[in-house]
């Protein structure tokens, strides 16, 4: 198989993630519900790889991160813990379903919604034309899911004034380019584990910058301040009722430590590569159409497509039918953004690379394309 969906998931996984889940088996005990040396273990372990964290997009403790079961939670908590009616809200047309829809919500509940409907070079300009008043959050991904490029977050972190709260969706950067929260001035940061992080589904991460501003979403147990009926409400331990995934967690964890292994520039230059040869590949192919990409330079990760008008769940089973080609087509949960490159009824075929990838398959991925058309 030639696996070109990990915007989806990334796969395969790096064998020490494998290991880390399994070998969780022999020690999880709950963290932080115990005075016992598994517990305490357990404990030690989820605290790891909260530092790896910090570590990676430069937070300033651990106490800005909090586990989630993946990025959507994390937006979920951010938008739903410090929007309140009459705030204003800027976002774009080419966010996913996890940033567009609890804003759904939020607008029915009073909150006033921009969703800015630029070119993506625009954003940054666009988002300061947009300000008011009242405008509490600006939340964008760093890498949309349907085409795949990135938007300016240094540029615009910085042009905010700070009672904006900047969110960004890092669910298609992290882990394949490099990420400052300090650098950006980023306020909240949601973040799956499974995608290039290389950890688990059902993990992910919210950093939040001043805990004071964010309610949480969901209450429990925590494992502290357990006599009281009040959930705490101090960081990271008000976001996170409910016990942990430990297994999950510490595969992240060896997702991370095998990122800083091969390095996080290497990934990001070889997945580009691999990116940028398909485009020239495919974009000499008549019968093809690529969205959102005017030049080589606007390449991370994904490239997205369609053959004529050909419906494009059609062209993936084609796809992996002619040569076990596997990628993403139909809609990607990101409407507004279809709706923007005219492709709500037909879809897109999305090729996303990953770390794991090799030029030979980008060259055999483009020559089944082409079967695919010619067999029409
Ligand atoms: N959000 C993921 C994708 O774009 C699942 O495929």
């Amino acid at each position: 198989m030639i696996y070109l969906d990990n915007a989806a998931t990334s796969w395969p996984k790096p064998p020490s993630v494998k290991e880390a889940v399994a070998e969780a088996f022999e020690y999880a005990a709950n963290p932080g519900r115990g005075a016992h040396q598994l517990a305490m273990k357990s404990a030690r372990e989820v605290f790891k790889v909260r530092e790896k964290i910090k570590d990676l997009i430069n937070a300033e403790s651990t106490k800005n991160i909090a586990f989630t079961k993946n990025c959507t939670e994390g937006l979920n908590i951010a938008m739903f813990g410090s929007l309140q009616a009459g705030d204003h809200v800027i976002t774009s047309v080419y966010e996913h379903n996890s940033i567009l829809r609890p804003l759904h919500v939020l607008e029915e509940r009073g909150v006033e919604l921009d969703i800015l409907d630029c070119p993506i070079d625009d954003i940054p300009e666009s988002i300061l034309r947009a300000i008011k008043p009242n405008t509490r959050m600006v939340a964008i991904s760093h890498v949309d899911n349907l085409v795949g490029r990135v938007k300016d977050i240094k540029k615009i972190g910085n042009s905010l004034s700070r009672d904006i709260l900047f969110l960004v969706d890092a669910a298609q950067s992290i882990g394949h380019m490099p990420i400052d929260v300090e650098e950006a001035r980023i306020d909240l940061l949601a973040a799956p584990g499974h995608k290039a992080l290389m950890g688990p589904m059902g993990t992910g991460f919210l950093y939040v910058r001043d805990d004071t501003s964010v309610l949480p979403f969901m209450v429990g147990g925590t494992g502290s301040r357990s006599q009281s009926l009040v959930h705490p409400d101090f960081a990271p331990d008000k976001y996170e009722a409910g016990t942990e995934n430990l297994h999950g967690i510490v595969g992240l964890g060896a997702g991370i430590d095998w990122i800083n292994e091969v390095g996080i520039e290497n990934i990001e230059a070889h997945v580009k590569d691999l990116a940028q040869t398909f485009y020239k590949l495919v974009k000499e192919m008549p019968e093809v159409i690529i969205y959102g990409i005017e030049s080589e330079d606007q390449i991370t990760s994904i490239i997205s497509l369609n053959i004529k008008d050909r419906d494009s769940a059609e062209v993936a089973m084609a796809l992996d039918r002619e040569g076990e080609v596997a990628v993403r087509s139909q809609m990607h949960c990101a409407p507004l953004s279809h709706k923007h490159f005219h492709t709500l009824d037909q879809g897109m075929v999305r090729f996303s690379f990953g770390y794991f990838n090799t030029m030979d398959e980008v060259h055999e991925a483009a020559k089944i394309l082409k079967k695919v058309i010619e067999n029409n």
